[in-house]
């Protein structure tokens, strides 16, 4: 063999598979395929963005003080121990950094999201799935693949891409059965959508509290600056300290700083973004069923169902592209039967509706 040679930890990696951004044929298709914020990004976190353009010489600050110390005041959290990455992504594979050592095990439940089992194994970690139970994460089953080289338990509360979610006291009764060793990640990407399931706050609290757990947070969605990359986590200082020593300087950048900075102040946007999301999912769950799909329960801004038993899911997934719909099959995440949708404005949701009636009618 010539040339260098990747590790092999990083040879049994399968990329990360993004939502269709584009279809065959079709010139601006509706994409309703990763969970953006389908009503654009925060008009404040734009107007913040663009006057950022004026100081694009300039590094960012590489502690993002003005930020961290908004989050902080915003969450009754201590600012030295917020940490931003680029997109909560970075903080997934850091975290993998800083806590596994090759050979090591991750848990996550069977639909776990994909990054970050990609973050694990790039640092050697062998990824354990634990059964779900009707497609949401199971504590029991979780702590049941827990072994005596497990350094990290990976879950999503709500999850992507089940939209399922746990009362907050199962996270509780994992987190109490975890040794002390084990950090417990709790990526809380969708939380802000469960406020009428979940009490929002607890999992930031578990993390004030706790020494072995990172609740992770990102502007991507609700803020809908999925382009700045940018996310944050929250956990005690011990776990934070290691993270500071190798993160890069300048991961976040300085436009992605100062558009966070205003869209957390942007209340009338947030309000708008939740208001959407929580008064379509039950119509768009409707619709689901009214053309053979059985939706699963979500407290996201996406709803994911079975296809029809007549139709298989990817060619589902490709008739709606055919229509200039692009929604997600899930295959690539042990869900063939599957395809999720992302909540839409109700123009979007219309143009679902008819291009549901048409994939489906066709023969
Ligand atoms: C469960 C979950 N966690 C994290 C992320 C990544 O967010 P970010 O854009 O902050 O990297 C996503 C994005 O789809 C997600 O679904």
């Amino acid at each position: 063999m010539t040339g260098p040679q990747p590790r092999t930890s990083i040879q049994g990696i399968a990329p990360y598979i993004a939502g269709k951004a584009s279809a065959p044929g079709v010139k601006h298709p509706i994409k309703l395929s990763a969970n953006e914020n389908v009503l654009g990004a925060s008009p404040a976190a734009i107007a913040a963005y663009r006057e950022a353009a004026a100081e694009l010489h300039l590094y960012p600050d590489p502690n993002a003080t003005a930020l961290r110390e908004a989050l902080a005041a915003k969450h009754d959290l201590d600012p030295a121990r917020i940490i931003l990455g680029t997109g909560s992504d970075e903080l997934f594979s850091m975290a993998c950094i800083a806590y596994l050592e090759p050979g090591d095990t991750v848990v996550q439940p069977a639909h776990g999201f994909a990054a970050w089992a990609i973050a694990a194994r790039a640092v050697g970690g062998i990824v354990k799935n634990a059964s779900e139970r009707g497609h949401t994460a199971d504590v029991s089953a979780i702590l049941d693949e827990v072994d005596a080289r497990t350094r990290i338990v990976f879950i999503a509360n709500p999850a992507n891409p089940t939209g399922t979610w746990l009362p907050f006291s199962e996270i509780e009764r994992l987190h109490a059965a975890l040794p002390e060793h084990v950090l417990l990640v709790l990526d809380e990407a969708y939380i802000e959508f469960a406020r009428d399931q979940l009490d929002t706050r607890a999992g930031l609290a578990l993390a004030a509290r706790a020494a072995n757990v990172l609740t992770t947070r990102t502007f991507s969605k609700l803020h809908g600056l999925a382009a700045l990359r940018i996310g944050w986590g929250y956990a005690n200082a011990q776990i934070i300290e290691p993270l500071n020593r190798f993160r890069l300087p300048f991961n976040t950048p300085r436009p992605a700083q100062a558009g966070a900075l205003a869209a957390l102040g942007d209340e009338a946007f947030i309000e708008q973004s939740l208001a959407l999301a929580e008064s379509a999912r039950g119509a768009l769950s409707d619709m689901l069923r009214r053309y053979g799909l059985t939706p699963l329960l979500t407290a996201t801004n996406f709803v994911t169902a079975r296809a029809p038993t007549t139709l298989h899911a990817g060619e589902l997934e490709a008739r709606l592209a055919a229509e200039g719909v692009l929604v997600r099959h899930l295959k690539n995440y042990g869900m063939p039967d599957f395809l999720r949708f992302t909540i839409g404005t109700d123009a979007q949701m219309a143009a679902l509706d008819r291009a549901l009636g048409l994939a489906t009618s066709r023969r």
